[in-house]
Parts: C-alpha cells; sequence; structure tokens
C-alpha cells in the first residue's frame, strides 16, 4: 500500500512528534467534551474517597487521543502508567508478571486489547472484578491453584474495533467512551496549541485552513502542521498564514476536503469507467490497481462518511457530491 499522508495510523514521524504534543491534563484536552466530563467526576469522586478509578474502556478511530487520555487519567490521578497492548502480551505469565509488578492505584493501559487472546484475557476476569490472580502451582495430581492478591490497580483499554471484545471483558469496565471525530473549531484548536509548543507563528485562518483538511483526526492535524512549517519556513517567511497553509496543503495533494490523489482516483474511475457506479467492489479494485480489502478497510470509510460514496445492493456508487467536489457536470439521471 501506498504510504499515505493522509493516513490516521501511527507513522514513524509521529512517534518523534506526538510526545511533545500530547495534552498532560484534561483540561489541555480538547473536545470530546461528554467523555471529559464525566472523566472530570469519577476522578474526583475517587480521588476524594481515596480509591482506584473504575477501569475505563476507550474505543474509536485511530489518532482520536485514546492513548493521550490514558496518560492524562494517570497524571489526574497522581498515580504510574504502566503501558502494553493486546499483541504484546501472549501468555497468561506475562500478564501475570504485569500486574504483579503493579502498585496501589497504578493504571496499566493496555492498547488493541481485543487483540488480547483468551487465556490473557481470563487472567484479567478475577483481576479486575476481584483484584487478584489465581497461580497454578506443581504438575498432576499435586498441582493446586492459589490465589494472589493484587493492589487495587485500573486498567484503561484501548481499541479501534468495540465489536471485536468479548462479552465478558467488556463488561467488566465501569466506563466506557466512545471517541468521536473533532470538529473543525476543536481542531484548529488543537492546531493553534501545538503550533505554540512548538514555536511556529501561525494565524487562527492557517490553523484552520489545517483543521479543514484534518479529517476530523488531531493526530493528522498535528502532522499536516508539521509539514505546513516545513513549508513556509523553506517558501514563505516561516509565519503559517491562511495563504501559506492553503498552499502547502495544495503542495502536499490534500484537498479543502482533506482527500488525498487516492481518493480522488477511486472517484474518479467510478466517473470515468463506470459511469459513477454502481461498480463492485473487486472490479473497482481491479480497475484502480488496489487490494478490494484495503479499498473496504482504508479508503472508503472516510469517503463514505463524508457523502462522496454510498453502498448499495449493487455495488459502490459516487454522490453528486463527489461530482461537484471534482469540479465535473452532473451527470443526466433518468427519473431522478
Ligand atoms: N483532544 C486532544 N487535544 C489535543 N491533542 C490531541 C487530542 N487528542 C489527540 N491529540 C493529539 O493527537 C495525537 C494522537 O493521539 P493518540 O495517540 O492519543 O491517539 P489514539 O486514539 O491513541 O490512536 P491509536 O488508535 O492509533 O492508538 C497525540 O499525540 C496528541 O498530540
Ligand atoms: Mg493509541
Amino acid at each position: 500500500m501506498a504510504k499515505r499522508i493522509i493516513t490516521t495510523d501511527e507513522t514513524e514521524e509521529d512517534l518523534r512528534l506526538e510526545p511533545s504534543l500530547r495534552p498532560q491534563l484534561l483540561d489541555q484536552y480538547i473536545g470530546q467534551e461528554k467523555a471529559k466530563k464525566s472523566l472530570k467526576i469519577y476522578i474526583k469522586a475517587a480521588k476524594d474517597r481515596g480509591e482506584s478509578l473504575d477501569h475505563v474502556l476507550f474505543y474509536g478511530p485511530p489518532g482520536l487521543g485514546k492513548t493521550t487520555l490514558a496518560g492524562i487519567i494517570a497524571n489526574e490521578m497522581g498515580v504510574n502508567l504502566k503501558v502494553t497492548s493486546g499483541p504484546a502480551i501472549e501468555k497468561p505469565g506475562e500478564i501475570a508478571a504485569v500486574l504483579n509488578s503493579l502498585n496501589e492505584g497504578d493504571v496499566l493501559f493496555v492498547d488493541e486489547i481485543h487483540r488480547l487472546n483468551r487465556q490473557v484475557e481470563e487472567v484479567l476476569y478475577p483481576a479486575m472484578e476481584d483484584f487478584a490472580i489465581d497461580i497454578m502451582i506443581g504438575k498432576g495430581a499435586a498441582a493446586r491453584s492459589i490465589r494472589l492478591d493484587l493492589p487495587r490497580f485500573t486498567l484503561i483499554g484501548a481499541t479501534t474495533r468495540a465489536g471485536l471484545l468479548t462479552a465478558p471483558l467488556r463488561d467488566r469496565f465501569g466506563v466506557i467512551h466512545h471517541l468521536e471525530y473533532y470538529t473543525e473549531d476543536e481542531l484548529q484548536t488543537i492546531v493553534l496549541r501545538s503550533a505554540h509548543v512548538l514555536g511556529v507563528e501561525i494565524n487562527e485562518q492557517g490553523a484552520l485552513e489545517i483543521a479543514k483538511r484534518s479529517r476530523g483526526t488531531p493526530r493528522l492535524a498535528n502532522r499536516l502542521l508539521k509539514r505546513t512549517r516545513d513549508y513556509a519556513q523553506v517558501m514563505h517567511d516561516g509565519r503559517i498564514t491562511d495563504e501559506a497553509a492553503r498552499e502547502a496543503l495544495d503542495f502536499l495533494d490534500v484537498d479543502p476536503m482533506g482527500l488525498d490523489n487516492l481518493d480522488r482516483e477511486i472517484l474518479s474511475t467510478m466517473i470515468g469507467k463506470f459511469q459513477g457506479g454502481p461498480v463492485g467492489l473487486d472490479t473497482l479494485a481491479a480497475a484502480i490497481g488496489e487490494d478490494s480489502g484495503t479499498i473496504e478497510d482504508v479508503y472508503e470509510p472516510y469517503l463514505i462518511k463524508n457523502g462522496f460514496l454510498v453502498r448499495t445492493p449493487k455495488g459502490r456508487a459516487v454522490t453528486d457530491h463527489a461530482y461537484l467536489h471534482l469540479g465535473l457536470t452532473l451527470p443526466e439521471r433518468a427519473g431522478v
């Protein structure tokens, strides 16, 4: 798959950039008002009682701030954060060791929690519910299980695929939040804040221009800000004005709706070769030389969410919005 600047997955570039741009406290975290408000209440209540926070599950698309929130919760609670992930823990003994290393009140963050295997998950059930794990010692007829008490900890799980979580695991979370895509206003505020942290001069309009093309995703907003900064530094006087931002983003082939070349190629191929559809996924995939699964999982969701594409029983079809966005005249359709 071609490397796309508009991917919302974490890239190596993000890994270098993100730590400095990650908000550390709830008040620095922009948007997600509902999640923020309820977390504020639960955190305060837990702290006032001197207890650990209930287990929390965050789900939602990549780059919306799940990992960031886990860090913020640990900071706000004044406890340590231990980070691991579903695919990193293969054996029950490994999760038992991680749990055993926690201190009272600590936060254990498990990213991609839907990828934990069954045996590992089963260790988590009593750990989450009773703060204990059962360990088998000895072999054969002499084998017996002993219960080991754990400190009261908080498990924070994150997943992009809540549907893949097993019911017993999901039921053990006291607090569940779905993270939403961000509005343009929120992304603009995030861009302004990040620019401040990076020491880049930017005006409100420049930040809005970046926000509009960031597909509702802070990770992408920060990445586009960084690329725009480079462009403004070399091609302008270093300040990110609306003009500099527009030029930079056009140069990066990220259009005013946040579509890149591949998105536009999908739409224009459907229009040029298939009269706008409906066209079957496999036929479309062959026409653009891309894997059909990739189209379905990676490209299509944003196009559908923004009304460029629809799924019909006969296949995919473009909408009028897509014609207009590409600057094409609408086809004449009988009976429409
Ligand atoms: N609400 C926010 N306010 C400001 N910046 C944010 C916010 N949410 C996310 N960010 C920024 O976006 C970046 C990506 O966020 P984060 O890594 O938390 O996403 P994620 O949901 O964990 O993604 P993934 O599913 O890929 O793990 C962070 O480095 C942070 O700088
Ligand atoms: Mg994450």
